[in-house]
């Protein structure tokens, strides 16, 4: 196969991670999975990549180490695995300027809103409750800062009369898995 090598890193429900798999067994995005890597050992997303075939890596952190310490086998995996760009989706810790140093634009996050409207880890309720008429979801790249970076991607989706947080959500995910493969083929292969 050709193109990069890649990471996922996940902590939940890993939607984003199965439509980026899935294009890459399709061919539309031209990369390899080499491992996802999760820091919640129960996620859903760590068994649906077992069951593709794909290694997987729970790395817990611990309570009383350092980020830095907490970081330290995830980055050391990236390593042994030859990894070339780093795939946040829904990976709710946030990284260290270590880690982020260590793959120097190589790390890549997609954000439910227009960022850098609502950023943080309740975006699509905030937008809700902000009682907007719009949002929409964001592709860009990591800084040290968080849901902060170059933005790679935007897609606008429309908030309708009676939406909830899971309605919404659906609707957000739905252009997520769409707009998130695509936008990784394009920069992996210098097209943005
Ligand atoms: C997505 O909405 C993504 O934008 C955010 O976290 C969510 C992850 O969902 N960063 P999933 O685990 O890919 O289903």
């Amino acid at each position: 196969m050709s193109g990069p090598r890649i990471a996922i890193l996940i902590s939940g429900t890993g939607s984003n991670m199965e439509a980026i798999i899935s294009a890459c067994r399709h061919g539309s995005l031209e990369a390899e999975t080499a491992i996802v890597i999760s820091d919640n050992p129960d996620a859903i997303g760590l068994k649906k990549a077992q069951l593709q075939g794909i290694k997987t890596l729970a790395v817990t952190y611990g309570r009383g180490i350092s980020r830095e310490e907490n970081e330290a086998p995830i980055l050391e995996v990236l390593r042994a695995e030859r990894v070339e760009w780093v795939v946040l989706a829904g990976f709710m810790k946030i990284l260290t300027a270590e880690f982020i140093r260590a793959f120097p634009n190589r790390i890549v996050n997609i954000h439910p809103s227009l960022l850098p409207a609502f950023p943080g880890a309740h975006a699509i309720r905030d937008v809700l409750e902000a009682a907007a008429d719009i949002t929409g979801v964001t592709v860009h790249i990591v800084d040290e800062y968080v849901d902060h970076g170059p933005i790679i991607a935007q897609e606008e989706v429309p908030i309708l009369p009676g939406d909830t947080e899971e309605i919404l959500a659906a609707r957000i995910h739905a252009v997520e898995h769409i707009l998130y493969p695509r936008t990784l083929q394009q920069l992996f292969h210098d097209d943005i």
